[in-house]
């Protein structure tokens, strides 16, 4: 098991963390060939900071340099199969020099003790079938379940 250093810290951003979250974000976007107005992403920004919205998002900081390296995007809902909410985790990005050093588990693990804390400790998350390389850290870190996602429409 890879262990990212001990300087790298996740924690829910603040407003100062805009920059480096719309950073990856974009990076993010590119990795799956889409794009988003920058309006959605202050759109997004704002319900991250905003206490009374169910949906966060963390950030890996390398603590020496102070660089925004990863990022996590979860949003928690009401389920008919459980009397607690569950937490979806949306959006999951490391900047291509950081990885397979540890940094996907911690933000993963981030949202793990935040649920814990919140008492909604079931979560879950989708991957493209071809997305190995996501799929090497989710076996690990979860598993794999026996389901298909059918959409109407969009991405
Ligand atoms: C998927 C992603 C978040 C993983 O982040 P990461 O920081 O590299 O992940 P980690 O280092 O925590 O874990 C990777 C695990 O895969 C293992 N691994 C083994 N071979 C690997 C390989 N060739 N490539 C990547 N990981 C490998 C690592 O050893 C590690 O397992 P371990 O913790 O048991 O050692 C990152 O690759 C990424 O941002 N990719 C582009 C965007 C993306 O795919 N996001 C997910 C969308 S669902």
């Amino acid at each position: 098991m890879s262990s990212a250093d001990d300087s790298v810290v996740v924690r829910f951003v603040t407003e100062d963390d805009k920059d480096g979250w719309q950073r990856l974000w974009k990076s993010f976007q590119e990795f799956y060939e889409v794009s988003f107005p920058n309006e959605l992403d202050d759109f997004n920004f704002k319900r991250f900071l905003d206490p009374t919205v169910k949906m966060w998002a963390a950030v890996a900081v390398n603590g020496l340099s102070g660089e925004i390296i990863g990022m996590v995007n979860f949003f928690s809902h009401m389920s008919t199969w459980d009397f607690k909410d569950k937490i979806y985790i949306n959006d999951l990005y490391v900047g291509e020099n950081s990885r397979i050093k540890g940094v996907g588990r911690k933000l993963i693990q981030f949202v793990y003790e935040e649920a814990d804390k919140l008492g909604t400790p079931s979560e879950y998350w989708c991957t493209d079938e071809s997305n190995h390389r996501a799929q090497i850290l989710y076996t690990k870190i979860g598993y794999k379940a026996p389901k298909i996602m059918y959409k109407r429409n969009g991405y």
